[in-house]
């Protein structure tokens, strides 16, 4: 399995991470994603939600795809997955552990750098990280590997670096940036998968656009289904975070609409 074809996301949901997550399993995913940032996510309720849809016989363990992140210090609160002190690669190393616990594997499918040090560039500090987490991948602690919050010029020169290029981008999707179109460019060009995440939340206009509402109305579904069932039209594995158990079902089912190449082309230049 590369990967399923929707992600269900656990950023925010705090005490309710658990249940959330078992439902999102039951509701038909087959894909989450977390981070060991506890700031934003409790990974060990991912953990507790995996195993609990295990032992009710809903999914095994091989049937889900499980990505998590490491996050650099200044992304993350006083609960740290590792000690600040020691070396990037050692943190790395550590962050992975941590998260192997939390979620109760001995290893991943995707490990994600949740963001690089600078947003200037590819910085020494991602060379060493992305060094460590390729040492994680041979280890067999994670099968893929992945970035996340990353530009076109991030890319470049992580290419450009020589080093392994990532399975997968992770990046917030504006459509007024032409849903990210440099960087799902460069994705497809070298089979990089690419996962849009805030496909609703950062596009209110989108969901609003006559030519959306047309194709729901002509679909007879929802603007949110329109609009990711688009972003697989165009090659992106979208991210939902819905709390929302209609909406985990709504959002599974959009993978069934049709939307014609006019539409789709319509929807991904509604900015130009
Ligand atoms: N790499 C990063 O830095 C990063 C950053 C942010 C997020 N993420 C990942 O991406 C995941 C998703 O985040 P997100 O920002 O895309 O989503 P999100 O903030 O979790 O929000 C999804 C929103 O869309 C609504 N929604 C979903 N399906 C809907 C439907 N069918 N109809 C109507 N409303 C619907 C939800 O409301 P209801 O709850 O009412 O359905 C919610 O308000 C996160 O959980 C996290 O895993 C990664």
């Amino acid at each position: 399995m590369q990967a399923p074809s929707f992600l269900y996301g656990t950023a925010w949901k705090e005490d309710r991470t658990a249940a959330l997550t078992e439902q999102a399993l039951r509701a038909g995913f087959r894909g989450i994603d977390t981070a060991n940032q506890r700031r934003h996510y409790v990974e060990a309720g991912v953990g507790e939600g995996l195993a609990a849809a295990c032992r009710a016989g809903v999914v095994t363990r091989a049937d889900v795809f499980l990505q998590t992140k490491f996050t650099y210090l200044p992304g993350q609160d006083h609960r740290l997955p590792y000690d600040p002190s020691a070396p990037l690669s050692a943190q790395v190393a550590q962050s992975m552990a941590s998260s192997l616990e939390h979620l109760g594997t001995d290893h991943v499918d995707s490990y994600v750098l949740h963001g690089p040090a600078s947003a200037q560039g590819w910085s020494p500090y991602d060379v060493e990280v992305w060094a460590a987490m390729t040492k994680e991948r041979d280890a067999g602690r994670t099968r893929l590997l992945g970035v996340s919050n990353v530009s076109l010029r991030h890319l470049q020169q992580l290419v450009a670096s020589g080093a392994e290029p990532p399975a997968f981008v992770q990046n917030r999707c504006f459509a007024r940036a032409g849903w990210d179109r440099a960087v799902r460019a460069f994705c497809a060009e070298r089979h990089i998968v690419y996962q849009g995440f805030s496909l609703l939340t950062a596009n209110p206009e989108a969901l609003r656009h006559p030519v959306v509402l047309a194709a729901a109305a002509r679909s007879q579904a929802t603007p949110p289904q329109v609009i990711f069932r688009f972003a697989r039209a165009v090659g992106m594995l979208p991210l939902t975070g819905t709390t929302d158990e209609r909406h985990m079902k709504q959002d599974l089912a959009s993978e069934r609409l049709t939307l014609s190449d006019d539409e789709t082309h319509a929807i991904e230049t509604l900015a130009g």
